[in-house]
């Protein structure tokens, strides 16, 4: 730790004040909760406006700093463009985005499309005023004046590794900032966000295995607006009582959209339109899907999955972990254990159902040359990440040493469906689970550490586990073909995912490491939970997070990854995973999959999967919402609510779509839950609706729905069937929608092969009416 005194501080023109509330420990950069004691004064040397022109899209300046900051590489003139967009599809006036960026030579920006927009707004809703000594910026909502963006209460640092600025927050009530593990509303005391992808369980105040700078404000009166960063590179996210943020990241530009609203969900939407809309699943994606870290043969996964179909237990999807590869090595199966594989795929074939399997990045490197096609060729076509010398970089992972593969390449592309396509034609499989992407090494760096220089040990290093950017990943100097890991390492899931959407119809992808637009590639499981009452609540938290980041298809593994579960747990969990709109029952250990448990535990868990099933042409809808408008699927109450300040903090309830709200048991040896219910006319789902005996709460709040009879599979349960469920409101009127296509032929939507069916109910007098429109 850095030791912070009073002459340090002093010698950088920083302002020296321990808190009062100061733990005795000096040996840490601040004090007791969080709070610095070392921080810049209001005249701290900063920027100036030294020139302002009108653009087409609105106004560009020049700032110029004349004194230097201790940061090395302080770029002393920045040119800042700001552009007031509109744009014909759903943004009209509600974006502002600025971009600053060095105009003597250009830095790394990130690799993602954007839409560009060729007209400037006419009449925003927000009003930006600038200061020009020092620089700063404020954005303030028209209509009400809301402050929302307000950044000279702090200098503006721009160096080459130190980037930073600040912002007074108009509110406490701040969402999204992925990937962590907290509350769904974040805490404003101190509360620092480190984000870089990283393999580790999920702990709380650590950076995890994705990285999202975006986040959601919820103002006064229900108004919000979202906030996002658009920048790779290790970075803290500081949030304080103010309330304020400081962003403070160390490479990249700062590139910035102001989201206005102006309620969360078109926030929301409004984020997706740039970084990309959610792919619309496969629609057995939606089924329940099985796994488990040792199944020790292929025989002994089968027997699960007949086990399964023996008590009539819905499941459309088996999946194997790392044991059904020979060595643990990609593209490879075990020839004794794993023999009858192939007749395993085809037999879930017969059924209807499918099959995932895993794939990790990591390519052995150690096999007799010859013998293994996927390291030889990829050495052959120069498909691995290089360390800063220009030789591959080796790691090390589940096959023992092992080499990276560069997808930022497109050649690295092309060799990975090679690879794909022969192993497909051994193993038929349906989808790729793709884990370990952070990328995880077991080493710090590589089997030859890294080299000594300002990559690896820059000026200031963010929070991050293990306190080195190469803590447990590759070195930060090794070489990419876009850039230096330094500014691409939290890009290596979503470039992998783009890479793995492969198989014919809609492709399936689970990815651990996400950046934003992931959606349009793959959905998310939360990594590695353990099997606990706490993780089965902290699930939720995280759910709602990933549909504010436009990746609407995740859920935790259900009954919990690590540790031995519970019975009375993994029921609770099969329940509160039914309405996960990934639900995916995964572990290390002893066997959790529901034919593991008691009779009563097994019929209680079957129950809960024939809901989901029978709940499907909803949540199929809700996904087509989102792929299509950029919706959330599973969503907080505030969401439908935004007025209802008491729902703001909500993270044991949630919904789906904007009338069916979720109140799940979390607390062992309980028979009742209590919950939160909004203003509104609710029904009870089970009493009212279908009377399934659960203990689980839904409620649906004046919509129609359609159900299905369910069956074991998804393809079976929609030949069934569909009823259509109405709950009034108290005048007597209800409306719903539905959407159905064959359910996996690729952009249905974008080629018009679908139904899309529109439903609402009047009463007349005592007469009831019902209207459907079909689209
Ligand atoms: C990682 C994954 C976990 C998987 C294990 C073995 O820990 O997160 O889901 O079971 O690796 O492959």
């Amino acid at each position: 730790g850095v030791v912070v005194t009073r002459e340090l501080c002093e010698a950088r023109n920083c302002c020296f004040i321990p808190a009062s509330t100061a733990s005795s420990s000096a040996s840490r950069p601040s004090g007791k909760n969080g709070i610095p004691w070392c921080f810049y004064p209001p005249e701290f040397p900063s920027y100036s406006v030294v020139s302002l022109n009108d653009t087409l899209l609105g106004q560009k300046a020049t700032l110029v700093k004349e004194v230097k900051t201790y940061y090395p590489g302080d770029i002393l003139t920045v040119e800042v463009e700001m552009r007031y967009e509109t744009d014909k599809r759903l943004l009209n006036h509600k974006l502002f985005s600025i971009k600053i960026t060095d105009p003597s030579s250009s830095r790394f920006e990130v690799p993602i499309s954007v839409p560009t927009v060729a007209n400037k707004t006419e009449s925003p809703d927000y009003i930006i005023e600038l200061s020009k000594q020092p620089f700063g910026l404020v954005v303030k909502r028209r209509s009400t004046g809301a402050v929302l963006l307000n950044t000279t209460v702090a200098p503006l640092f721009y160096a080459d590794q130190f980037l930073q600025f600040s912002t007074s927050l108009p509110t406490q009530f701040i969402y999204g900032l992925g990937e962590h593990r907290s509350t769904f509303l974040h805490d404003v005391h101190w509360n620092t966000l480190t984000m870089w992808a990283r393999d580790v369980p999920p702990t709380e105040q650590t950076n995890l295995y994705g990285a999202h700078p975006f986040y959601l404000a919820m103002e006064d009166g229900g108004n919000a607006h979202g906030f996002f960063l658009l920048n790779s590179n290790a970075m803290d996210v500081v949030l304080q009582p103010a309330p304020a943020l400081t962003w403070r990241t160390i490479g990249g530009i700062l590139d910035f959209y102001i989201f206005l609203g102006p309620d969360p969900g078109s926030v929301v939407q409004q984020y997706v339109d740039v970084v990309g809309y959610p792919a619309m699943p496969v629609y057995w994606a939606l089924g329940y899907h099985l796994c488990r870290w040792g199944y020790d043969t292929s025989n002994s996964t089968w027997e699960v999955v007949k086990s399964m179909r023996n008590y009539g237990i819905p499941q459309d999807v088996q999946w194997n972990d790392i044991d059904y590869m020979d060595k643990f090595m990609d593209f490879t199966y075990e020839s004794k254990k794993f023999d009858t594989l192939p007749d395993l795929v085809r037999d879930l074939h017969a059924h209807n159902q499918r099959y995932v399997m895993i794939l990790d990045p990591g390519i052995s490197s150690t096999q007799p040359e010859g013998s293994y096609w996927p390291f030889d060729e990829g050495v052959k076509r120069g498909v691995f990440i290089k360390d800063a010398e220009g030789k591959t970089l080796i790691g090390k992972v589940w096959p023992g040493l092992t080499a990276y593969p560069d997808f930022s390449d497109e050649v690295t592309h092309e060799w990975w469906y090679d690879n794909l396509k022969m192993f497909h034609n051994k193993v038929a499989f349906d989808g790729l689970w793709i884990d370990m992407n952070e990328p995880s090494n077991f080493l710090d760096g590589s089997t030859s550490g890294c080299p000594s220089n300002n990559l690896e040990n820059p000026p200031y290093t963010p929070g991050v586990l293990g306190g080195l950017l190469r803590a447990k990943t590759l070195c930060a100097t090794a070489q990419q073909k876009q850039s230096i890991h330094y500014n691409m390492h939290s890009l290596y899931g979503l470039m992998e995912a783009k890479a793995s959407r492969i198989v014919a119809k809609r492709p399936f992808v689970i990815s651990r490491s996400t950046f934003p637009s992931q959606g349009m590639y793959s959905g998310h499981w939360l990594g590695d939970n353990r099997s606990q009452w706490k993780d089965l609540y902290t699930s939720i938290a995280g759910m709602l997070t990933f549909n504010l980041l436009g990746i609407p298809l995740v859920g935790a593994d259900v009954c919990g990854f690590s540790e031995e579960t519970q019975e009375e747990l993994c029921v609770r969990w099969t329940q509160l995973g039914a309405f996960y709109p990934f639900t995916r029952n995964h572990n290390a250990i002893s066997p959790q999959d529901p034919t593991a448990f008691s009779p009563l535990a097994r019929t209680a868990m079957k129950e809960a999967l024939l809901l989901r099933y029978s709940l499907f042409p909803v949540l199929y809808t809700l996904f087509h919402h989102a792929h299509v408008h950029g919706h959330t699927v599973a969503r907080p109450i505030m969401f439908e609510f935004p007025k209802d300040v008491k729902a703001y903090g909500i993270d044991k309830q949630f919904m789906w779509g904007k009338s069916l709200l979720v109140t799940p048991v979390l607390d062992p040896g309980v028979d009742y839950v209590d919950g939160y219910f909004p203003e509104g006319l609710w029904y009870d789902y089970y009493t009212t609706c279908v009377r399934l005996p659960l203990d689980s709460h839904s409620c649906l709040l004046s919509l129609c729905v359609f159900e299905q009879a369910p069956n074991l599979t998804l393809w079976v349960s929609t030949g069934q069937p569909l009823h259509l469920v109405s709950a009034l409101s108290q005048d007597g009127s209800a409306s719903g929608d539905l959407f159905w296509d064959d359910g996996e032929t690729i952009d249905t939507y974008e080629t018009n092969q679908y139904a899309y069916i529109i439903f609402s109910i009047a009463q007349v007098l005592s007469f009831m009416f019902l209207f459907c429109l079909f689209v």
